[in-house]
């Protein structure tokens, strides 16, 4: 008899490979991944030794094809930005004037949202992704849409209206108060819905949020139990033109006296950070999106990592699109071994990074990221030959909800 206190529906046989730890990754050539009826993972091990303990109406599946791994955690992405990659030639600050706040305007228009929001989890899907931390735009209908989109592929994500109410284009600017209601609106309808949607309050960065924005931001934040990402330290022009606009010291001592710092913020980026700054971070429990395709885009700089590492602080990789060019997990993962040293980053840690410790920046490594038992059963079927980084098929607590074409 197996352990798990619920009947097991299926299992599937195929080479199994997951992640305990950065340098600690778990084969098995020959494997088994059984999956009781709530969608949780009942047991992971070689087949040889589980088939036998394994009720004999279990339906097994024989993936010996493919690799089943973990589906890929995303720590940091914009769906309306699916749009806009590849718009060469700018920094950040430019970029998105030129590029970005062009294209969220549009979503004031349900119908463009509506139309994107399954062509992006689509795309999150087809890669592997099967949980997100996703940035929508300003607009309360569009986010609405993102979240209704999501519901209905099945994939798990973190999602927040974008909250801006100073230098951005007009047309994406909104008062503190309206955001905040509308914020208050979509966490009452989403946040915990079947266990797979999550809140997240979203406000921009520094420089389009008035100080009493990111108070309410972070009050909201804490209040609700939800949680809380922004972008931090980026460029360097960036955090000159926010200490410019709220006059302070740093950034880190800045979002703790908003009382942004939990275990449940999450900041993208944070090239720019000092070793104080780290310390806060750290010591609140707050997480880094590491985006390494989008820095490199960008020219944004080479995250510190081995400093972040120093610190302890949780840290998964993200997408970033558009300002990263691919949702290929396997690409990103090979981006962040080219820009680090050797030393502090390899295959092993990547591929910890975009499972395991992403989990563990979204706390979340109790649920998913691994095949431990008692966590859902998220988990994709790789082609290893594919070098693109596409998924056959993606199933989320134990559904299949992608399958290739
Ligand atoms: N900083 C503020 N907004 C954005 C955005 O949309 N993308 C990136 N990469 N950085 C930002
Ligand atoms: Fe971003």
């Amino acid at each position: 008899m197996m352990p798990s206190s619920h009947p097991i529906r299926e299992a599937f046989r195929a080479p199994l490979r997951y992640a305990l730890g950065p340098s600690q990754i778990v084969e098995h050539s020959d494997g088994l991944l059984a999956v009781d009826e709530t969608g949780r993972i009942a047991a992971c091990d070689d087949y040889e030794t589980l088939f036998p303990r394994l009720p004999k109406d279990c339906v097994i599946h024989d993936f010996r094809n493919f690799w089943i791994i973990p589906g890929f955690v995303d720590c940091h992405t914009h769906l309306p930005q699916l749009d806009c990659r590849n718009k060469n030639g700018l920094t950040l600050l430019d970029w998105l004037a030129k590029y970005i706040y062009p294209a969220e305007t549009q979503f004031a228009d349900p119908h463009v949202a509506r139309n994107i929001a399954p062509r992006f989890y689509d795309e999150l899907l087809s890669h592997g992704i099967t949980t997100a931390a996703i940035y929508s735009t300003v607009h309360f209908e569009a986010t609405d849409i993102a979240f209704q989109v999501a519901k209905e592929k099945g994939l798990r994500a973190i999602i927040g209206q974008v909250l801006m109410d100073q230098n951005a284009p007009q047309s994406l600017l909104k008062s503190h108060l309206q955001l905040m209601n509308e914020t208050e609106k979509l966490i009452a309808k989403w946040h915990g819905l079947e266990k797979r949607l999550f809140y997240a309050v979203t406000p921009r960065f520094a420089l389009t949020c008035s100080r009493a924005l990111l108070d309410d931001a972070g009050k909201l934040a804490h209040e609700a139990k939800c949680y809380f990402q922004t972008h931090l330290a980026e460029t360097q022009q960036e955090v000159t033109q926010a200490k410019e606009i709220h006059s302070f010291k740093n950034y880190a001592d800045f979002y703790e006296a908003r009382h942004a710092l939990t275990s449940r913020s999450l900041f993208a980026h944070g090239i720019y950070l000092e070793d104080s700054e780290l310390k806060i971070l750290s010591d609140h429990h707050a997480a880094i999106a590491h985006c390494p395709t989008s820095n490199v885009f960008l020219k944004s700089g080479t995250m510190p990592l081995a400093k972040i590492e120093q610190h302890g602080i949780r840290c998964g990789l993200g997408s970033d699109i558009g300002a990263g060019p691919t949702f290929s997990m396997r690409q990103i993962a090979d981006c962040a071994c080219e820009v680090h040293p050797q030393t502090i980053m390899d295959q092993s840690k990547a591929f910890y990074m975009a499972t395991l410790g992403g989990a563990e920046a979204l706390s979340m490594s109790n649920q998913i990221g691994n095949f431990a038992e008692g966590k859902w059963a998220d988990f994709c079927l790789f082609d290893n030959s594919d070098s693109a980084g596409k998924a056959k098929k993606v199933f989320v607590s134990g559904q299949c909800i992608f399958k290739a074409s």
